[in-house]
């Protein structure tokens, strides 16, 4: 096994592991993918102040994020299809995100159920609702986030209708994979993937097998899927689906300050400062570039999150120091998830650890807590000049 000593190392090692469609649905972006670019690249423009002969002894990285104590200021971000990376996907990342001190966030599309994730981890985790237009299916998916004791209720407002991802068509993308040729050629070449997915009985969506009507087999569960996302979305069903759930509620995949003011008022816990991972509408602002204008306009109202490009303890201590709360990290962890188990996503945040700690001392300081913008170089036109 190779030495890992960052994340781009656990991407090789998950990029020769993974089956192509799998790896495909994760490092792909929407159209010509220009915000997935730019999530990245949009981190690249701004640069920090390095600072010298300050005292950085004794420093802090844990804080709490919607009331919670965590270890640093990073979550795991929902990923869809993530027992697909690796057997049982989600269950592995949410025991190494349990036992690192930071949340999961199990996705609606996961592989691994809510009831099993619970089951097998025992610990509380947060779980991410799609609104479907099937409202039984929806109050009965709240119920089972609720019957699971998950702790908070991570609300997507950003797929009502799904962005197109050009690989995935192209590879014929579902859970379990279709056996066509070409996806046979390379699935015998990734045995390793392949032993572990034999041994494992979750090769479909958990959460939706056996829980949804017209759902009994894979053909007509991936069309099921494309035809549930709930078009008529609006806030107005934000504050029912707020009302029937009672708990800490985060609202993620706003991009807009006007959207933001909204999820304010309509009481969310939180709000993520995101566009799916450039998945979703391609053209759109960086998260990064969005982050200022909405910390400005609601920051002192709701705790303000981000995910988008955050690939290193650098991209966390930008978006922290930008104003935000909490970076989320999807595809980071799920590369070393795909490359090496759980074993691969606490690499991944201990990899994002040792860059924020050592990297926040170089500027200066000693305690997350305590970030802003002094100790960034932003280029005049970063947030631009929009009309
Ligand atoms: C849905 O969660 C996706 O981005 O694929």
């Amino acid at each position: 096994m190779p030495v890992v000593t960052e994340i781009e190392d656990l991407h090789r090692i998950f990029r020769r592991r993974v089956p192509r469609m799998f790896y495909d649905y994760c490092e792909s972006g929407s159209w010509t993918e220009q915000t997935f670019r730019e999530n990245i690249s949009d981190f690249d423009r701004i640069r920090l102040r390095q600072r010298v002969a300050v005292d950085m002894e004794n420093r802090n990285l844990g804080t709490t994020i919607i009331g919670q104590d965590v270890s640093m200021p990073v979550a795991l971000a929902p990923v869809g299809l993530t027992g697909m990376q690796n057997a049982d996907g989600e269950i592995k990342a949410a025991r190494a995100a349990h036992r690192f001190g930071v949340p999961f966030t199990l996705s609606t599309m996961s592989i691994c159920s809510i009831e099993d994730v619970a089951a097998e981890t025992g610990q509380p985790f947060w779980f991410q609702l799609y609104v479907m237009r099937d409202q039984d299916f929806l109050a009965r998916l709240i119920e089972r986030a609720k019957k699971a004791n998950c702790s908070a209720l991570v609300l997507t407002l950003d797929l009502q209708i799904l962005g197109q991802r050009h690989r995935d068509l192209k590879n014929g993308l579902s859970a379990p994979p279709k056996l066509t040729w070409s996806a046979m050629m390379n699935l015998s070449t990734k045995w390793g993937w392949g032993l572990e997915m034999l041994r494992t009985r979750r090769r479909s969506f958990g959460n939706i097998v056996g829980h949804a009507k017209g759902v009994e087999n894979p053909a007509s569960l991936m069309s099921w899927i494309g035809e549930q996302f709930d078009p008529q979305l609006d806030w107005n069903k934000v504050h029912r689906i707020k009302e029937m759930w009672g708990g800490k509620l985060v609202l993620k995949g706003i991009l807009d300050a006007e959207d933001a003011r909204m999820a304010a008022e309509v009481g969310a816990d939180a709000i993520v400062v995101s566009n799916h991972g450039g998945r979703q509408l391609d053209g759109a602002l960086s998260s990064i570039r969005a982050l200022p204008q909405i910390v400005r306009e609601v920051g002192d109202r709701v705790e303000v999150h981000m995910d988008g490009g955050v690939r290193s303890g650098q991209d966390v201590l930008k978006a922290l120091a930008m104003g935000a709360k909490g970076a989320w990290i999807g595809r980071a962890w799920v590369y070393g998830l795909g490359a090496m188990g759980e074993r691969g996503v606490t690499t991944a945040l201990e990899i994002i650890r040792k860059e924020l700690d050592t990297t926040m001392a170089l500027c200066g300081r000693k305690d997350v807590r305590t970030l802003d913008r002094n100790i960034l170089l932003v280029p005049r036109d970063f947030e631009g000049d929009w009309a």
